[in-house]
């Protein structure tokens, strides 16, 4: 239990965070980076040089400053983070280098203004959050763990490699050690852990699973990331070195971004390659249930799983359109009118700016708060937008 007088401190320093937070967790990552380089093994580089997981990490310890005494609030959004960082193997021996040096980094952005008692009320607060994750991340380690599961990483082999258009490809995965895979929902993702040659430190990415369950492999969809900077170094590797017969090591499915279990009508509406976890969930869905697909893409090149789309809207008597930016721009309401009904539950994925132009759209159309599911690739940037 933190005190009162703790708990007014990390109160009264939020307008300070506010101003320095991305600052403090600049300095922090490169603090701590430098000193414990092996933490390079769980850090994605591409994020830290584009500055996304810093806003990250800013944001939510802003969040935990502001709900600190009351953390429960904070429990949904802890849960999607606790997920990545279970796919990514993090362990309670690491949060004591991330509370050190975060408190470090506090102490020299602010200087004189960081008094012995703000370090210690923040010393203090961290440990408390730090242990929520810590209880939370160890209850999906055993939860990964059951049914056939596995609790870090495990071996599988590359079985199949199938070229989607010309940039994105799909990877079946199986498992070297041939025990039957644990079931998981569509919208669930896995990490996979790949050595890229010449990088003295290992990579990590999440990618949905691109099929249904199934006992015997995986299916992930990779888009290569070449045209961007700094290029997806994993992407690309995947793409251009890993074989049919490679080995690469992958976490049991994690992730929260799933089908509601309800009977409401369903809009799915993805942008580029966010059109994986919705095309899964799309062909999980039983007959009867109502059904619109719409597939925002750049141009013609761009689109996947197209056909497999739409036989399965078909077979659900549903609609489906693709979109093509290049052409027409971007998705506009008048786009999405003829598919809202009323209790129509929208699920949407694609790039940040994609879907919050989605998001606002629904929010206009007069589709409630719960029924607007989400997910963006890359890090969550605010435990509030959540
Ligand atoms: C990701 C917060 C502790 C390693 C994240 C994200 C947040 C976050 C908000 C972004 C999640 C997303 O992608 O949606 C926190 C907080 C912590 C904490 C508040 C402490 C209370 C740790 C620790 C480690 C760690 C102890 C291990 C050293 C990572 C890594 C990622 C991540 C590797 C993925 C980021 C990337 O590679 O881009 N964390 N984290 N975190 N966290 Fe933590």
């Amino acid at each position: 239990m933190l005190s009162q007088q703790t708990i007014d401190i990390i109160k009264s320093t939020v307008p300070v965070l506010e101003q320095h937070g991305v600052t403090i967790t600049k300095t922090f990552y490169s603090n701590m980076l430098n000193k414990h380089p092996e933490l390079l093994n769980y850090f994605n580089r591409a994020n830290q040089a584009r500055g996304r997981q810093q806003t990250a990490l800013a944001n939510t310890v802003l969040a935990a400053a502001k709900y600190i005494d009351n953390l429960q609030a904070i429990i949904p959004p802890v849960m999607q983070i606790a997920h990545k960082h279970r796919g990514l193997g993090i362990l309670p021996e690491h949060y004591p280098i991330v509370g050190e040096n975060l408190l470090a980094a506090i102490k020299e952005v602010l200087g004189d203004a960081a008094t012995d008692d703000i370090i210690n009320a923040w010393a203090e607060a961290y440990g408390v959050i730090a242990d929520v994750f810590i209880s939370i991340e160890e209850d999906l380690y055993k939860e990964a763990e059951q049914n056939g599961g596995w609790r870090l990483f495990k071996s599988f082999k590359v079985a199949k490699k199938v070229e989607e258009n010309d940039l994105v490809s799909s990877f079946y995965l199986v498992p070297e050690d041939g025990v039957k895979l644990p079931e998981y929902k569509a919208g669930q993702y896995i990490t996979v852990r790949v050595k890229v040659p010449g990088d003295e430190y290992t990579s990590n990415r999440h990618y949905t699973l691109s099929q249904p369950s199934n006992k015997n492999e995986f299916r992930i969809t990779v888009k290569r990331e070449d045209a961007v900077n700094p290029i997806g170094v994993v992407s690309n590797y995947l793409h251009e070195q890993v074989k049919e017969g490679d080995s690469i090591q992958v976490s049991a499915p994690a992730g929260l971004f799933t089908l509601e279990e309800n009977n409401n009508p369903i809009l799915f509406v993805s942008g580029g390659i966010g059109v994986t976890p919705l095309n899964t969930m799309l062909q999980t869905m039983d007959l009867g249930r109502q059904v619109a697909f719409v597939q925002c893409v750049r141009d013609k090149k761009a689109v996947a799983f197209r056909e497999q789309i739409e036989k399965k809207v078909n077979d659900l008597n549903g609609s489906y359109r693709v979109l093509f930016s290049d052409e027409n721009g971007y998705v506009t309401k008048e786009d999405l009118t003829p598919f809202v009904k009323e209790y129509t539950e929208v699920y949407i994925c694609g790039p940040a700016p994609f879907m919050e132009t989605v998001i606002s759209i629904a929010r206009e159309l007069g589709i409630s708060g719960e029924n607007i599911h989400f997910e963006f690739f890359g890090p969550a940037m605010s435990l509030e937008a959540q």
